[in-house]
């Protein structure tokens, strides 16, 4: 596998609940990508709040700017050849799609895992935090999370391994040309 044109980038936009698989796929993917010698980047949600988006809360406005933020960066690094792999939840589908018409090359993977599924895993502790009150606007539980309609790519994450969601995009990925089996 390698990229199909060294100055074609893409964007690979993960969204999905806190604890749905975003990271883990991501982290697999960036893998691949780089032993197949694509450039690429990871700009991650838990990442990017401690230095892009310092400060910023989990208002709307908040994740809204947060997210724009990050698709601004996606597209600097994409427009130069890059693959840039986002994992924030990104929850609103609008804010979503602005990022989508930034970019151009975007390919949304959509890390669909149920809410019982991500709490049950609750891998930081924070759905548990989230159900006793002590965090707010907690995304699924007291905040809206709104599902892509026709993401690219689909990821169930509660029955598929980490590989094999990797592998759908990484086909997908083929299928529109980004990179050649
Ligand atoms: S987004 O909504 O702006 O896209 P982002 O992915 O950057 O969210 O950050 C989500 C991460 O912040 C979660 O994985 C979790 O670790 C942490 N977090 C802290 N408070 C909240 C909250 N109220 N809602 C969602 N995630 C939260």
């Amino acid at each position: 596998m390698k990229q199909a044109n060294r100055e074609r980038g893409c964007v690979i936009w993960f969204t999905g609940l806190s604890g749905s698989g975003k990271t883990t796929i991501a982290r697999e993917l960036e893998n691949q990508l780089l032993a197949a010698g694509v450039p690429v980047e990871i700009l991650d949600g838990d990442i990017v709040r401690e230095n892009l988006s310092k400060g910023l809360g989990f208002s709307k406005e908040d994740r809204d700017t947060n997210v724009r933020r990050i698709a601004f960066v996606a597209h600097l690094l994409q427009r130069n050849g890059a693959f840039v792999i986002t994992a924030a939840i990104s929850p609103y589908r609008n804010i979503r799609q602005e990022a989508r018409t930034m970019a151009k090359d975007f390919v949304e993977v959509y890390a669909a895992a149920s809410l019982e599924t991500c709490e049950k895993r609750d891998v930081k502790g924070l759905y548990a935090k989230a159900r006793a009150g002590e965090i707010k606007e907690f995304t699924g539980v007291s905040d809206p999370y709104e599902a892509p309609e026709a993401p690219e790519v689909t990821c169930y994450t509660a029955d598929e391994t980490v590989e094999e969601s990797a592998q759908k995009v990484i086909d997908k990925l083929v299928e529109l040309k980004y990179l050649e089996a």
